[in-house]
C-alpha cells in the first residue's frame, strides 16, 4: 500500500491535520497536492498545539519528507512564518521539499481576492482572502510565477513586470500593490531561503513508490469545495478530489492504492453557499461551542449542523473511498438526539442522491433519521466495543448507509486520541 490519499469528505475542517499526523507516523512522505494557506490543519502533539497551513504534517517526523507539491499555490511570507514557528518549537524543518512548479502568491493576489469579493456583493463567496483564487487564475491564464522562476532574477523580473502590466489594465483601484518597486527585492528576499527546500518532488515521490514506501497525500479543503464537483461557485479554486493527486504531485493514477474520506460526526461549513443540514440555533450553537468550531485560518465562526449522508455517498462515488475516518465523535456527547440526513425533499420529490441541479440543492429540505444520543464521556476510549451502545449504532448506520467501513475514529483533539476500528 504505498500511496494513501486523505480527502475531506465535507466542506473542509474535518480534522485532516490530526488524522494525517497520526497516519504519517512511519510514512516516508506526507504530501500536499492542492490549495495554499487557505487550509488550516490543527495538530496537537502531547498537549502542544500547532497550526499548519501550507506544510504537511510529516514535518514533525525527521524520517518523513514533507512535500509541497506542484498543484499548490504558495505565499512565501506565510511559508516562512510557518517554518519560523515550527523551528521555534524545536522542529528544524530540514525535511521540507517544495516543487519548483508550484505557483507563488504575491500581495497583489490577496488584494485582488478582497476586491473581487467586494465586487461580488451579496454573491460573495466568503473566501479566506489569502489570494488563492487570483493565483490559480494566473496559473490558468499562464501569467503565473512559479517557485522555479525565483532561481533566475531576470526571468522572475520579466514575468513579474508582464503580470503587473496586465493587472494594472484590469484593476485600476489597486495601484499601491501593483508598483514594481515593491517587488524589486522579492526574489533576493526569498530565493536564498527557498533554495534549500526546492526539489524535484515528483521524482522523490516516484522513487518512494518504486521502493513501496508509504506515502500519505494530504488533501486540503473538502470534497464539497472542489472546483468541479463542489457547490460551485461557492468552492475553492483548486481540485480537491483524489484525482487531483495525479496532477498536483505527479503520481501516476494507478499507483494510488487507498483513498480515505474524512468526515466529522456532524457537519460544518465556513463561507457562503447552501448548507441544507445547518442548525442555526440550539444544536448549532452546542456543536460550535463543544467542537470549538472557529476557523483555524480566519477565526470565523463555522456554520454547524447534522451530518449529510448524500454528500458522503457522492464523495464516495467521485473519490472511491475505501474507508472512512469519523472525527470529533466526542463532540456529540451530551446531545439527547442525533440526526443524520439520508435524503433531500424538493418540491414534493425525494432525492436519495446528491442532485446535479444547483436549484435543488439550494432549496433541499433534509429528511432525517434520528438516533439516540449518549452522555458518557468517550474521549478516553480506545476500542470501538467500549463506546456507548447508542454511539456504536450511529457508527454502524453510517457504515451501512455509505457502504464503507470506518477505519478510524477520533474522540479528542490530541493526535493519539483515536480508536482503530
Ligand atoms: P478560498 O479557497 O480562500 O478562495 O475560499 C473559497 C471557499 O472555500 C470559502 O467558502 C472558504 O471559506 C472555503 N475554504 C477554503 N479553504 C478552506 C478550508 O481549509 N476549510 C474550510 N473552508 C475553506
Amino acid at each position: 500500500m504505498s500511496v494513501t490519499v486523505l480527502i475531506g469528505a465535507q466542506w473542509g475542517d474535518e480534522g485532516k491535520g490530526k488524522v494525517s499526523c497520526y497516519l504519517s507516523q512511519g510514512a516516508r512522505i506526507t504530501a500536499r497536492y492542492s490549495g495554499g494557506h487557505n487550509a488550516g490543519h490543527t495538530v496537537i502533539i502531547s498537549g502542544k498545539k500547532f497550526k499548519l497551513h501550507l506544510i504537511p504534517s510529516g514535518v514533525f517526523y525527521p524520517e518523513t519528507l514533507a512535500v509541497l507539491g506542484n498543484g499548490m499555490v504558495i505565499d512565501p511570507e506565510a511559508l516562512f512564518e510557518e517554518i519560523r514557528a515550527l523551528q521555534e518549537s524545536g522542529y528544524p524543518c530540514e525535511n521540507i521539499r517544495i516543487s519548483p512548479f508550484a505557483h507563488l502568491i504575491f500581495p497583489f493576489h490577496r488584494e485582488i481576492d478582497v476586491l473581487m469579493e467586494k465586487a461580488r456583493g451579496k454573491n460573495a463567496i466568503g473566501t479566506t482572502r489569502k489570494g488563492i483564487g487570483p493565483a490559480y487564475a494566473d496559473k490558468a491564464e499562464r501569467t503565473g510565477i512559479r517557485v522555479c522562476d525565483l532561481l533566475d532574477k531576470d526571468r522572475f523580473n520579466e514575468k513579474l513586470r508582464l503580470n503587473l502590466e496586465i493587472k494594472k489594465e484590469r484593476f485600476s483601484g489597486l495601484n499601491g500593490v501593483l508598483d514594481i518597486q515593491l517587488y524589486t527585492n522579492f526574489s533576493e528576499r526569498y530565493v536564498e531561503k527557498l533554495i534549500p527546500y526546492i526539489s524535484d518532488t515528483s521524482k522523490i515521490i516516484q522513487d518512494a513508490i518504486r521502493l513501496d514506501l508509504p506515502i500519505i497525500c494530504e488533501g486540503a479543503q473538502g470534497m464539497m469545495l472542489d472546483l468541479d464537483f463542489g457547490t460551485y461557485p461557492f468552492v475553492t479554486s483548486s481540485a480537491v478530489t483524489a484525482g487531483a493527486v495525479a496532477v498536483g504531485l505527479g503520481i501516476p493514477p494507478r499507483e494510488v492504492k487507498k483513498v480515505i474520506g474524512i468526515a466529522k460526526a456532524y457537519a460544518t461549513r465556513v463561507g457562503a453557499g447552501n448548507f441544507p443540514t445547518e442548525e442555526k440555533d440550539g444544536v448549532g450553537v452546542f456543536l460550535r461551542e463543544h467542537g470549538n468550531e472557529y476557523g483555524t485560518t480566519t477565526g470565523r465562526p463555522r456554520r454547524c449542523g447534522w451530518s449529510d449522508g448524500l454528500i458522503l455517498k457522492y464523495g464516495k462515488k467521485i473519490n472511491g473511498y475505501s474507508g472512512l475516518i469519523i472525527t470529533k465523535l466526542d463532540v456529540l456527547t451530551g446531545l439527547e438526539e442525533i440526526k443524520f440526513c439520508e435524503a433531500y425533499q424538493y418540491k414534493g420529490g425525494i432525492f436519495k442522491e446528491f442532485p446535479y441541479d444547483p436549484a435543488v440543492f439550494q432549496e433541499a429540505v433534509p429528511v432525517y433519521r434520528s438516533f439516540k444520543g449518549w452522555d458518557k464521556e468517550i474521549s478516553h476510549i480506545r476500542q470501538r466495543k467500549d463506546l456507548p451502545r447508542a454511539c456504536q449504532e450511529y457508527l454502524e448506520f453510517i457504515e451501512d448507509y455509505t457502504e464503507t467501513p470506518i477505519d478510524l475514529i477520533s474522540v479528542g483533539e490530541d493526535r493519539d486520541q483515536v480508536i482503530q476500528s
